[in-house]
């Protein structure tokens, strides 16, 4: 019994040498401490001892087992740590490194130039109010002192759905006519709309079946065009720079009176005459005026009491203009290239 011990201590320096990893270290441990392993195999043999030599073999035998065990956690320690700094190796970050750039999205240019229009009137204690895209012909036209059969309507080229009271607005108008009704002719009426409208319009460089328009309406007492054409300058002024003038041309609405066409001074050639103004030092940017007495009282407004302004503009048309875009359908379309390309113009700019 002493001897086979002695064998199996012999044995275990080159046994353990040969453990180069954890499946090793295990069969190793089964090799001699497994149910069926060497070591194991010499527990029966202790029955046939004298008891003398059984407490002898016995403290030899655990000695032995101590010894095996020991060294393999040894063993098994070593491993761990060895893996554990391979681990933390492979997972090192090298904060110096330049990161790794995220494609982030950003707002439609369109969105951005009206997000400041709001922004200057809301300043100016405006609300921004939503309407309905799809919408009565009453609230479109005849409310706006458009009423059926009138050649005004051929202006604008109205999309109809099922029969001629319903519409796709073609401007953005019937959300005045609406928030005066809302407000009961009791109130004063300060009010932007941005929104959606549609007109049967055929697709080109500066025409879209939908765009964008920006409505205005200030009713209140006391109020003249003069405060129309105030209001116009700073938004002027807040888009295209504190140098531009602005002035007002004698036009016609049906829903204002007086009427006027709202100009800017060219902010590309300062009046000297380019093709952005078409030679004329000046560009055209929106409709406006004086609302109409018929309306406000089709709106419960008393037209001896309140008086009011009303304007409206292409949210396409100004940032083209701003941002020198030539084609309408840019704004409308889905690759990112182009959309990058917007970015840089508005860094530019600014
Ligand atoms: N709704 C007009 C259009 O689409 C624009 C406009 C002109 C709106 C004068 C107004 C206004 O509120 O007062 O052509």
């Amino acid at each position: 019994m002493l001897n086979e011990i002695k064998k199996i201590e012999s044995e275990l320096e080159k046994k353990f040498a040969e453990i180069k990893n954890f499946d090793d270290l295990n069969n190793v441990k089964t090799y001699f401490l497994g149910k069926k392993g060497v070591v194991s195999a010499l527990g029966p043999m202790m029955a046939s001892l004298s008891s003398e030599e059984k407490k002898e073999c016995g403290i030899k035998l655990n000695e032995l087992k101590n010894k095996i065990n020991d060294k393999l956690d040894e063993i098994k320690e070593k491993f761990e740590a060895i893996e554990l700094e391979t681990k933390l190796k492979s997972e090192a970050i090298d904060v110096t490194l330049p990161a790794t750039k995220l494609n982030i999205g950003s707002s439609n240019i369109l969105e951005r130039i009206i997000e400041e229009v709001e922004e200057l009137f809301m300043s100016m204690g405006y609300d921004v109010v939503d309407g309905p895209e799809l919408e009565e012909d009453r609230f479109n036209f005849e409310l706006l002192n458009i009423p059926k059969g009138h050649p005004a309507r051929d202006a604008q080229d109205t999309f109809y759905i099922e029969d001629e009271n319903i519409l796709l607005r073609s401007q953005t108008s019937p959300v005045q006519i609406r928030t005066m009704l809302e407000y009961k002719g009791e109130k004063p009426v300060r009010m932007i709309c941005p929104g959606k409208t549609y007109r049967r319009d055929d697709d080109d460089a500066t025409h879209s079946h939908q765009f964008m328009q920006i409505e205005g309406l200030l009713v209140d007492k006391n109020i003249s065009l003069s405060d129309l054409k105030g209001t116009f300058d700073v938004l002027a002024k807040k888009l295209f720079g504190p140098d531009i003038e602005t002035r007002f041309r004698p036009s016609y609405y049906q829903f204002t009176e007086p009427s006027v066409e709202t100009d800017i001074s060219c902010f590309n050639c300062h009046g000297k005459g380019c093709n952005i103004c078409k030679n004329t030092g000046w560009i055209t940017v929106s409709g406006a005026g004086m609302v109409h007495p018929n309306v406000l009282r089709n709106c419960g407004y008393d037209p001896s009491v309140w008086t009011g302004f009303a304007f409206g503009f292409g949210a396409e048309r100004l940032a083209m203009l701003k941002y020198g875009i030539s084609d309408i359908r840019t704004f409308y379309m889905t690759d990112l290239r182009e959309l990058k390309n917007f970015d840089r113009k508005e860094l530019n700019n600014d």
